[in-house]
């Protein structure tokens, strides 16, 4: 078969997401090549996509370039292009300075100007459009995440032989914050295109429920949505829109397969060794974003130096951080905020060539990242609200060894799953710094007992399953469903 060109007939299962699984990067002597983009999104749905034979559309993650379909591994890529006035009002502005901030309950103030809704409206608009001449006739399409909300509608009216499901990636806001939204009436609408719209948590899709009611005066179900089981429905005129929960996953079995390399093991050890064969490696693992409580840990940590409970002899701290929407001025603002953290910490408790904080402002390879997590005696995933969190299934897949303790925020997608991890309040500085604590102080077969229940949860529940549920559950669609109510 040709491998250059797309299929004329056009591909019968399309990814829709506001980024490819690659970015364009442009290079110092004008010259371009293909980088893996950054977040959980990406990293899900790509195990899924290269084993379906499908077709992605998506932004290549730079302004004004124009650039043809490629094919890879069979993985058809479609780039949209944004100009750069799309990226500041559509991407950095409505998604990143709008949505962004409403559905992570407002941790920063969210912004609502109407010439950034135009710009969202339009993008959408675009990549409806070419989504609707890249499916085939009867395809299904998934339209991922918060920057594509109005898709599922318009893509409707274009391609109504379509099957369209819609993942929310992102918490679902509490019906009182979403209230603040001006256009909350479109989004529900522009959702309510899809046949299936799927978030993580039940209490997304019954947040959503009530909002269908009593936004778009349509009639829903009104029992409990389940995970993965109950789905609610929304009667939308002749059409059944189903509503449920499934929460994402890793790929954990390559994961797990990874982790026990036996060169990925002694790349651990030699961070350990490098970092001066500590009694104990703390790790961060983040998006460099305001809603991952990067700050939070380190005030607990400091704290906890001041007071003597750690003692910076024997344990380190050390904190990736990919570089995130750099231009999204509460991005600017946090970064200097951590890095003057990062200073002042180091310069209390570190001494010549032992740093406290090792603060690395940069993507890491797989690879090195998994030896990392393996390395890591502790993880610290604080966020104040998370969708789900994959870093943290992540290093639970790495600890084979059933060694390292995961301490875990209550507010992440997360936390449901993981029972076992040390949960704390990441508004709470005391629960913080007592989770810590508690993680490192415990003895080794309490840290296995809850590291083997958590590897169980997480290892049985990987990203094939959590796209199989939703995509069964969509190509099931058309069953009756429970009787509906009004408001
Ligand atoms: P989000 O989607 O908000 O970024 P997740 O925790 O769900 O958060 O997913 C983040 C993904 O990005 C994970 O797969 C994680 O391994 C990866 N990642 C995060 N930080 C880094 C980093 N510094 N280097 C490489 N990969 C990273
Ligand atoms: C989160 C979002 C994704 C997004 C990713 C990276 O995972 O849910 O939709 O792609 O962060 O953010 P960015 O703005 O760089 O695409």
């Amino acid at each position: 078969p040709d491998t250059t060109t797309p299929r004329a007939a056009g591909a019968d299962f399309v990814v829709v997401a506001n980024r490819l699984p690659v970015d364009l990067e442009r290079l110092p002597d004008g010259t371009t090549r293909w980088k893996r983009s950054p977040g959980g999104l990406v990293t899900a749905l790509e195990s899924v996509l290269r084993n379906n034979n499908g077709a992605w559309v998506g932004w290549p993650g730079v302004p004004d370039v124009d650039v043809d379909p490629i094919i890879e591994d069979g993985l058809e890529l479609h780039p949209v292009p944004l100009s750069a006035d799309d990226v500041a009002n559509y991407y950095e502005g409505f998604s990143n300075g709008t949505l962004w901030p409403l559905y992570h309950d407002v941790i920063v103030r969210p912004e609502y100007h109407r010439h950034w809704w135009q710009a969202y409206v339009d993008v959408n608009r675009r990549f409806a459009e070419h989504t609707a001449k890249v499916a085939a006739q009867n395809a299904t399409v998934w339209v991922q995440d918060y920057q594509l909300q109005l898709v599922p509608k318009m893509l409707r009216m274009l391609r109504p032989d379509l099957t369209i499901g819609f993942f929310l990636h992102i918490p679902f806001p509490p019906v009182e914050l979403f209230m603040q939204m001006p256009w909350r009436t479109e989004i529900v609408e522009g959702l309510l295109g899809a046949d299936l719209i799927g978030f993580h948590l039940p209490g997304g899709a019954q947040n959503f429920l009530f909002l269908a009611r009593r936004l778009a005066g349509q009639p829903t179900s009104r029992g409990n949505v389940g995970v993965r089981s109950k789905l609610g429905v929304v009667q939308v005129g002749f059409r059944t829109v189903r509503v449920g929960a499934f929460p994402i996953s890793i790929a954990s079995a390559e994961m797990d397969e990874a982790s026990r390399r036996r060169s990925v093991r002694e790349r651990a050890a030699q961070i350990r060794a490098e970092l001066g064969n500590p009694k104990h490696i703390l790790l961060g693992v983040d998006r460099l974003d305001y809603t991952k409580g990067i700050d939070i840990r380190l005030r607990a940590l400091e704290e906890l130096l001041e007071t003597g409970e750690i003692d910076p002899k024997e344990t380190v701290m050390v904190q990736l951080a990919t570089p995130s929407r750099e231009r999204v001025d509460s991005y600017v603002q946090m970064r200097s905020d951590i890095e003057r953290q990062v200073g002042r910490i180091n310069g209390e408790f570190s001494r010549v060539g032992y740093p406290f904080v090792h603060y690395l402002h940069r993507p890491i390879p797989r690879d090195e990242l998994i030896a990392f997590f393996v390395a890591a005696d502790v993880m610290l995933v604080t966020p104040l609200r998370d969708g789900m969190n994959l870093v943290a299934k992540e290093y639970v897949a790495c600890h084979s060894g059933l060694n390292g303790a995961l301490v875990l925020s209550e507010f992440t997608g997360a936390a449901a799953e993981l029972r076992q991890a040390y949960q704390c309040n990441p508004h709470d500085l005391t629960s913080v710094k007592e989770a810590i604590m508690q993680s490192i102080a415990d003895d080794a077969d309490t840290r296995r007992r809850r590291m083997r229940s958590m590897r169980r949860q997480v290892l049985a529940h990987d990203v094939d399953r959590w796209a199989r549920s939703f995509l069964d559950a969509l190509a099931k669609g058309k069953v009756a469903g429970p009787a509906l109510m009004s408001d």
